[in-house]
C-alpha cells in the first residue's frame, strides 16, 4: 500500500504535529552525550520549516511511568535542536492543556515548538483515545518520523492519527522503510547485518538475520553485538 509522504501535504500556515523519537542518551547531569536522533529529525522539520509549516515537535524520553521527572524533561532536547536548526525553539512544559495550545497558538509560520515528554502522562502508553484527540487538537496535521517508537502503538504515535484527516510520513520514516523494503529486498553481496544497542532484544531483526542466513554468501552471518554495546540511556 502507499504511505503518504510529508512531501504530499499542504502545510503552509498550518499547524503540523510530528511525532519525533528524541529518546537521547543522557548523563547524570541531564548533558545529551549523543544527539544522533535529534540530528535524524532535522531533515523533516527544515523541510516544514521552508514550506511555512506551524510546527509543533512531540516525542518521549526514557520510561518515566506516566509520572512527571525532571529526569526526563525534554528541555535540553529544545535547546539543542535549536542550535542544530540555527533558529529559536519554543518549549511548552506540557504536551496537552493550556501550556501546550497557547504556545502552539503562538506558533507564526515557520516557527518550531517542542511539548514536553508524552510519558508524563500513563494515557499515553495505553493509547488513551481521549488522550490522543487532546494532542491532535493541536494541529491541523500530522507527521509521524519517529521511526525508532514505530513497533510503539502509543497515543502519540498512532491514537493521534485517528483524530486527523491529514496524516503522513516523514523524511526519516521514508527514508527507513525505503532501506528496509529495498536493500533487503534483494541485497548486493556481501551482505551482513549488524546488530546492537543497549535495547536489541525487543527489536524486530528477524527479516535481516533471514535474509543473511538465505543469501547466496551463505558464509557471510550476521553478527549479534552483546547488549550493553549503545549508548546508555538513563531509565
Ligand atoms: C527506543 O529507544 O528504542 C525507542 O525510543 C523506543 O523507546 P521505548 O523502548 O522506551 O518504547
Amino acid at each position: 500500500m502507499a504511505k503518504k509522504s510529508i512531501r504530499d501535504l499542504n502545510v503552509e500556515s498550518r499547524k503540523v504535529l510530528v511525532r519525533c523519537d528524541f529518546n537521547v542518551p543522557l548523563d547524570s547531569d541531564g548533558q545529551i552525550t549523543d544527539d544522533t536522533r535529534i540530528q535524524g529529525a532535522l531533515p523533516t522539520i527544515e523541510h516544514l520549516v521552508k514550506a511555512g509549516a506551524r510546527v509543533i515537535l512531540c516525542s518521549h524520553l526514557g520510561r518515566p511511568d506516566g509520572e512527571r521527572k525532571a529526569e526526563f524533561s525534554l528541555a535540553p532536547v529544545a535547546a539543542r535542536l535549536g542550535e542544530l536548526l540555527g533558529k529559536e525553539v519554543a518549549f511548552a512544559d506540557d504536551c496537552i492543556g493550556d501550556a501546550a495550545a497557547s504556545a502552539a497558538n503562538a506558533l507564526g509560520n515557520g516557527d518550531v515548538l517542542l511539548l514536553e515528554n508524552v510519558r508524563f502522562h500513563k494515557e499515553e502508553t495505553a493509547n488513551d483515545p481521549a488522550f490522543a484527540a487532546q494532542l491532535a487538537a493541536l494541529a491541523d496535521a500530522f507527521v509521524n518520523d519517529a521511526f525508532g517508537t514505530a513497533h510503539r502503538a502509543h497515543a502519540s504515535t498512532a491514537g493521534v492519527a485517528e483524530h486527523l484527516d491529514d496524516c503522513a510520513m516523514g523524511l526519516l520514516m521514508e527514508r527507513e522503510l525505503k532501506y528496509l523494503k529495498d536493500e533487503l529486498a534483494s541485497p548486493a553481496a556481501p551482505f551482513v547485518v549488524i546488530l546492537g544497542g543497549k535495547k536489541v532484544s525487543d527489536k524486530r531483526h528477524r527479516r535481516a538475520l533471514r535474509q543473511s542466513r538465505h543469501h547466496p554468501h551463505r558464509r557471510r552471518h550476521a553478527i549479534r553485538l552483546p547488549q550493553g554495546t549503545g549508548a546508555r540511556h538513563r531509565r
